[in-house]
């Protein structure tokens, strides 16, 4: 087993595939553009859905990439060993070409012969079978004819061995996951790669794309049979350099040295000072990707911009645990933009925008903590008995910032406990209430409402439909960004418009115009706007439920508005550039005149 760097790992699993016949695709934007429901791209497959469902890719049947990658669902985890908020997901697909034995036979080869992992050390899991479908002997009997004893292969249920879909109805099917042994004691005689005690870690999964959910929950068999894998880069180079954490490979080591030499502490002097610069290390990562990105966003109250918000302010809170100036945090974030921007350009080019986005959002956070220390005082003088209660705890948390770590330590140099149990309690009432407020939030929706971009928008919705009845029912959006001057669209096709179909849809679109249709907006479930045949359907989560716009009887989006009341309003559409965006996707960008 070879310890490599991130960048050997990278270059080597992309070497290996594209060697196989797949082609290298590069990474989408962090922000999904396909998909209004969820804030962030959290896998490879993600800005492939199209293609598993059956659309054709113009690079391929095979394709390999590495994808920038965000989860927030457990931010309050960071800290510990293994959690990232952003990490890199190494990723081969076959769309309905290859399957199980050449799947395995890959990652087996891959892991074994160009890694250098033991046989010994690797552990497997698979489909245990159930009503919807059997027993994956087929996947576990391969592994067994590649040197994987029958004693690494874990026979696990739909929970664990089961991925897909995506939104209610589409492509899924079994997965076989890889997991590497610590060569940590079994915790109990039951202990497998199911058990979360640490002995066995997932690097890899490849799912199986056999089968289609159906909208009555039945699972029929695909026509095409896909394949869909994903290992964890950070993950991976952890395991094989054998160290304990995450934080301690070069994806962070030297962050985790500039931190020690900024603050004049040491990483390993505590444990509150270890989770304080991993939470440093981890944040201001993620915060450079989501600003850097190539449809980045800037700190606000609302979806990703909120999210990435969280991010900056918790690690401005920590860098006051390792008396670390917040400032310095930009040039934490400039690291990692020399750091990165070899494999991710964009982060070079939105350089000047991510660090002065990143110092305003210090600034104005540092303003509000300072306030938040006044108040802690002011709130100790009136403490009945030694305790500070919960509540006030978390307002302090909550308004100002503050962790609770914090307010412990404040208070206790003060002579005062803390209500930890009543803070937790506050904390939790408080998630829920703004979890359900957020699934709200995170549906989408332009970031300037003008009467202007509101028409653009509309126009886009008009164009999109055009652009299908044109050109093909295959054409989907792949990006689409609005300003007060024009709209900006990208779409798959895979050579330039003609002029003639540049001028039918312009016509199309003023026709649709001229009409004067006007435009509803239902909420319903993801369900029912599949039987209404809404565009934007294949990713949305089940049971969710959606606002449809209607434009007359021409067009039916999930969308998460504004738009006009009537298209009369818009004025004349023009498009005034057709040009390439990136291999088979176009890019126009159109204009609404008087
Ligand atoms: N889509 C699969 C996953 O995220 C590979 O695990």
């Amino acid at each position: 087993m070879k310890a490599l760097k991130s960048y050997e790992l990278r270059k080597q699993y992309i070497e290996f595939f594209k060697e196989r016949g797949h082609a290298v695709i590069p990474s989408s934007s962090l922000i999904p553009e396909n998909d209004p429901t969820v804030l962030f791209t959290t896998a490879g497959m993600h800005p492939l859905v199209p293609y598993l469902l059956g659309e054709k890719h113009p690079e391929g049947r095979r394709l390999t990439d590495v994808q920038k990658c965000v989860r927030t669902g457990d931010i309050d985890e960071v800290g510990d060993a293994t959690h990232c908020t952003f990490f890199e997901m190494l990723g081969n697909w076959s769309l309905g070409d290859y399957f199980k034995k050449e799947s395995i036979t890959f990652s087996f080869d891959f892991l074994t012969k160009v890694l250098g992992i033991d046989v010994d050390k690797i552990s497997v899991t698979v489909f245990k079978g159930d009503e919807d479908a059997p027993r994956d002997e087929e996947s576990a009997d391969i592994w067994n004819s590649l040197g994987i004893p029958r004693d690494h292969i874990f026979y696990l249920d739909k929970k664990h061995n089961w991925w897909g879909p995506a939104g209610i109805t589409g492509p899924c099917g079994p997965d076989t996951e890889i997991f590497m042994d610590t060569g940590k004691p079994k915790c109990s005689e039951h202990c497998d790669p199911s058990c979360d005690c640490g002995k066995y870690v997932e690097i890899w999964n490849n799912v199986f794309m056999q089968y289609n959910k159906t909208k009555e929950g039945t699972f029929e068999p695909l026509k095409q049979k896909n394949v869909d894998t994903g290992m964890g880069l950070e993950r991976t180079v952890c395991m094989l350099a054998g160290v304990g954490s995450v934080y301690e490979t070069d994806f962070f080591s030297d962050v985790i040295a500039m931190l020690e030499e900024m603050s004049g502490h040491s990483y390993k002097e505590s444990e509150s000072v270890t989770k304080a610069m991993r939470i440093i290390s981890d944040h201001i990562r993620t915060a450079t990707f989501i600003m850097g990105d190539e449809r980045g966003v800037t700190p606000s109250n609302v979806d990703q911009g909120y999210v990435l918000r969280r991010l900056i302010r918790r690690a401005v809170r920590y860098a006051r645990v390792i008396d670390l100036d917040a400032k310095r945090l930009i040039e934490i974030s400039d690291k990692y933009v020399s750091k990165y921007g070899d494999v991710y350009p964009e982060l070079c080019e939105n350089k000047a925008k991510v660090l002065s986005e990143l110092e305003t959002e210090i600034d104005r956070f540092t303003r509000t903590l300072e306030n938040g220390l006044k108040e802690l005082y002011k709130v100790l003088k009136y403490v009945n008995g030694d305790t500070l209660n919960g509540k006030t705890a978390f307002r302090l948390y909550d308004t100002y910032g503050f962790p609770i770590e914090m307010t412990e330590e404040l208070a206790k140099e003060e002579g005062y406990k803390v209500d930890i149990e009543g803070y937790h309690k506050a904390f939790e009432e408080h998630q829920k209430k703004s979890q359900a407020g957020a699934e709200q939030k995170f549906k989408g929706g332009l970031q300037d409402n003008t009467e202007l971009t509101t028409n653009l928008h509309t126009a886009t919705h008009i164009m999109l439909q055009s652009l299908k009845r044109v050109l093909g029912e295959e054409v989907n959006q792949k990006g689409s960004n609005i300003t007060a001057e024009r709209l900006r669209f990208d779409f798959n096709f895979s050579r330039p418009m003609t002029k003639e179909e540049i001028e039918k849809v312009e016509n199309m679109v003023n026709d649709v115009i001229s009409k004067d249709l006007t435009i509803t907006c239902e909420e319903m479930t993801v369900d029912e706007a599949m039987k209404k045949n809404a565009i934007g359907v294949f990713g949305s989560r089940y049971g969710e439920i959606v606002k449809v716009y209607s434009i007359g009887d021409f067009d039916v989006q999930i969308c998460g508005g504004p738009h006009a009341e009537r298209t009369g309003i818009l004025g004349k559409f023009r498009i005034v550039k057709e040009q390439s965006s990136s291999a088979g996707v176009r890019r126009i960008k159109a204009v609404l005149e008087k």
